[in-house]
């Protein structure tokens, strides 16, 4: 627009209209107004839709709706982090980071991040944030029971797979029974050799049962035990492989205790609930899996029941709940949040003969 034009036009109305006027205002506030933040997700796959949406919306809220090409640019990046995060740990967390960008500019700048701290640093962060005992005060009603009945035959050989902080290695040991703790998280290891008195036959390692390079005595134990360990794996490989190892280090005869959250008669969970279901440590597996897990290896199932129906009925009155979180997390309920209803998948308490 030259002078000249500017001359032959009509002079412009005054505006006085208080809503034209604050509309004007409001839009030139905007413009100086700025968003900062951080979105933590748990990096889960299967809910991707899910995080788009919320980013969507997040933004749209904060005055920088998406626009449609950056919409599927955003995606991908989301998918991508979320896939490589859940492939180092299913306790990774996604961290967008968002930040509006300045005018004349507009919309969101994003940053990602992904945090996957090590079962090790979660567990050290329980003993940091947490009362003890972190598993319970007393030891777990069946491993006891399954000890009683074969003691008769004198001091037994014990493996115990994951002590954690010893609540059945040491009890084990203080009846006098030899046992043998491989654990995974250094700061059990370490507070597990501090907590046993000297001369206690227990002996405590450092490992992680799935490494091929972790090697115990081969059939050497008559009992191994795996207590809210498989919750921690992460496929029916992993579980084959534990259930093989545990073979090896058997005698033959000896008797192999684990528990493991077993999906209800019928059901059949998909991708997204097996995700939220190692996320949240209770790792789910079908009837079958186990049984194909099993496949060939010389164990037969001696017994298959509720480990929450087992504990209940045996713990002593004052040991019960082992926990505060054991009776949600052992009925499913750390996956499904179900106040009115049984989730269709609960921990089992699997007793074993090593053929
Ligand atoms: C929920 S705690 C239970 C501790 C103990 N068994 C109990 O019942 O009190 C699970 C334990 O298993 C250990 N763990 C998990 N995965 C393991 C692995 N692959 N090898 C050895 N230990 C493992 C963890 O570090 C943790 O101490």
């Amino acid at each position: 627009m030259n002078k000249d034009t500017f001359a032959v036009r009509e002079p412009l109305p005054l505006v006085t209209s208080p809503a034209v006027l604050q509309r004007a205002m409001l839009y030139k506030l905007n413009s100086c107004m700025g968003a900062r933040g951080e979105l933590l997700v748990p990096c889960i796959p299967g809910m991707l839709d899910y995080y788009m949406k919320l980013i969507e919306r997040l933004f749209a809220a904060l005055g920088r709706p998406m626009p449609e090409e950056r919409k599927s640019q955003l995606r991908g990046m989301v998918e991508s982090k979320l896939e490589e995060g859940f492939g180092v740990s299913p306790t990774s967390v996604l961290v967008v980071q968002y930040e509006s960008v300045k005018p004349p500019k507009t919309g969101m700048a994003c940053k990602f991040a992904i945090r996957s701290p090590t079962v090790g640093e979660h567990y050290q962060s329980w003993l940091d944030t947490r009362k003890s005992p972190l598993f319970g005060s007393h030891p777990d009603a069946k491993v006891m029971a399954i000890a009683a009945e074969l003691a008769p035959r004198g001091k037994l050989r014990v493996l115990d797979v994951g002590g954690g902080t010893g609540r059945n290695a040491l009890p084990l040991a203080r009846k006098g029974h030899k046992v043998d703790v491989l654990e995974l998280a250094p700061v059990f290891v370490e507070k597990l050799q501090a907590a046993a008195e000297p001369g206690l036959p227990l002996e405590v390692m450092e490992g992680d049962i799935l490494d091929p390079l972790v090697r115990m005595r081969p059939a050497y134990y008559q009992v191994a035990i795996a207590t809210e360990v498989t919750s921690h794996f992460r496929s029916t490989d992993q579980l084959r492989l534990f259930l093989a190892k545990m073979c090896d280090y058997l005698a033959t005869g000896g008797l192999l205790l684990f528990n493991i959250f077993l999906s209800a008669e019928g059901y059949e969970p998909d991708a997204l609930v097996r995700q939220m279901a190692e996320q949240a440590w209770s790792t789910i597996f079908e009837g079958k899996e186990l049984v194909g897990a099993m496949e060939e290896l010389p164990l037969t199932i001696i017994s298959n029941e509720s480990a929450i129906e087992y504990e209940r009925q045996h713990l002593p009155p004052e040991a019960w709940p082992p926990t505060s979180w054991f009776q949600s997390w052992a009925t499913g309920r750390d996956v499904f949040p179900i106040a009115d209803g049984l989730p269709p998948m609960e921990l089992r308490w699997i007793l074993c003969r090593r053929t």
